[in-house]
């Protein structure tokens, strides 16, 4: 908060009092039940942090009132949603800063089913936006493992990936038109289902993936898609990750725009799920490497079983797939899904870990993973990689559980750094990003600095400037100080 405000602070509560009620907001110095905990903390309650209030606007007009009187007060803003994010995108770290949560922000405003499109505002968890539309005969395709919590605001905000980005895209892609209240608390309204507009700058595309610095996306616009009631999942072992490549390549060519999900496993996480869950891989559980991916066709008569078991056939023939079963029913679809989403919650149980975000070309997959295993245990021996995720994006989360034979703090204090370096150094060199799809937030901000094209981030610089010139929205996020 800027030096005049001491004086005004009584003030300032009061305005915003009035903007959401008393009942919509709690201020640090009035919280003696701990009511605010809960928006400090990180998402794996890693750490906890500070604010001045969390304040719980119901309609875009209250945010919008709410970041004025920030605005006119100078006070820095934090937007905040499911709070699942993975690089404390939506982390106050400032005694001062006002958080505003957006989960009274909660309506679908609009669904057009002739449009394929459906308007929603950023409170809405994913996974009931899902329901809704799937009830409604269409299909909405961003799916991820927090789907259970996290906000549509967050997923625009850090334009999220997951499962099915091969066939649909990002949230990017996805978003045909969206609202948001600007850095002085006026309102963009680009709120449109239109699939061409040629009207100069793009702005939505510049908010969302903007992770808050640039604005507060108060509801969107989506396309969807028909649903995939036609489908077929297959979970296979493959004996190298040059296989699972080769693999990709030809169910691509043989499935041609019909591959919606392709997820690549280490045999570690097989093991893992055997000691720390109930889930157990469907097929032998000793081999180097495991797929899990999806067929859809919009076409209900379409053979896709007999295809897709005529194509594993050839495959194992070929010796490019070494084990595979097919889904035979829904609850093997559940598995196959339960089998991707545990295998990240149980690393925990092998102490702590070092976890990434990256994506390189995905021909340059098996020599990431080659090159990568082989620098981090040189960097400290014994290491355990946990490498999974969206091989068919180039994604790899190339998580680092620590050596059995070091505590948590040892492994963190004397290693961390060191190992995010050569990773994300071996990345850069194949022309990967250390970001894929969880964004950069205040974790990544010196990977932005060390990684980052200086021209796009000076570019960067100045339109956060044109946006926000007294840097309140979500400072400290995205954008590194200048040196
Ligand atoms: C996933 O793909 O499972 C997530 O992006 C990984 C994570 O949440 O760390
Ligand atoms: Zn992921």
């Amino acid at each position: 908060m800027s030096k005049n405000v001491p004086l005004t602070k009584e003030d300032f509560k009061n305005s915003l009092s009035l903007i959401v009620g008393n009942n919509n907001i709690i201020f640090a110095d009035d919280d003696d039940n701990y009511r605010l905990q809960p928006y400090l903390e990180e998402s794996r309650g890693q750490c906890i942090g500070k604010a001045f209030a969390v304040v719980f606007p119901s309609t875009t007009d209250e945010v919008a009132k709410v970041v004025s009187a920030c605005h006119h007060h100078k006070v820095p803003i934090v937007p905040q949603g499911g709070n699942t994010g993975r690089c404390l995108g939506a982390q106050s770290d400032d005694e001062n800063a006002v958080i505003v949560h957006l989960k009274h922000l909660n309506r679908i405003r609009d669904f057009d089913a002739q449009n394929m499109t459906v308007t929603v505002e950023s409170g809405v968890i994913l996974q009931y936006l899902q329901e809704y539309v799937a009830e409604r005969g269409l299909f909405f395709p961003l799916s991820l493992g927090s789907e259970g919590s996290c906000h549509i605001g967050g997923n625009l905000a850090t334009n999220a990936g997951g499962v099915n980005v091969l066939r649909y895209g990002n949230t990017r892609d996805l978003t045909l038109g969206i609202e948001a209240v600007t850095a002085n608390g006026t309102v963009l309204n680009e709120l449109h289902g239109l699939r061409k507009n040629n009207t100069g700058y793009d702005l939505k595309n510049l908010l969302i993936g903007s992770e808050g610095t640039l604005g507060i996306i108060t509801a969107a616009t989506f396309k969807l898609s028909p649903p995939e009631t036609n489908n077929e999942h297959a979970f296979i072992a493959v004996s190298s990750v040059t296989d699972a490549v080769q693999c990709l390549q030809r169910l691509q060519s043989r499935f041609v725009g019909k591959v919606s999900t392709f997820e690549l496993m280490p045999r570690r996480a097989m093991q893992f799920l055997a000691q720390h869950s109930d889930v157990r891989c469907p097929i032998g559980d000793d081999h180097p490497w495991y797929i899990w991916y999806k067929l859809a066709d919009a076409n209900p008569d379409a053979p896709l079983l007999d295809d897709n078991l005529a194509f594993l056939e050839t495959l194992m023939e070929d010796g490019v797939v070494v084990d595979a079963t097919v889904s035979q029913n829904e609850s093997m679809k559940q598995l196959f899904w339960q089998i991707r989403e545990t295998l990240v919650e149980v690393q925990k149980f092998e102490g702590a870990s070092v976890k990434f975000d990256v994506a390189v070309p995905i021909s340059a997959i098996p020599m990431l993973i080659e090159r990568g295993n082989a620098a981090i245990e040189a960097v400290c021996p014994g290491i355990r990689p946990y490498p999974f995720g969206h091989l068919g994006d180039g994604n790899i989360h190339y998580n680092l559980t620590r050596p059995k034979h070091l505590s948590d703090t040892q492994f963190l204090d004397d290693y961390k750094e060191q190992l995010v370096k050569t990773l994300h150094d071996i990345v850069d060199d194949l022309g990967g990003t250390f970001s894929a799809e969880h964004g950069v937030g205040s974790l990544k901000i010196k990977d932005m600095q060390t990684y980052k094209d200086p021209v796009a981030l000076d570019l960067m610089r100045r339109v956060k400037q044109a946006f926000d010139p007294f840097n309140l929205m979500n400072p400290g996020k995205v954008i590194p100080p200048l040196a």
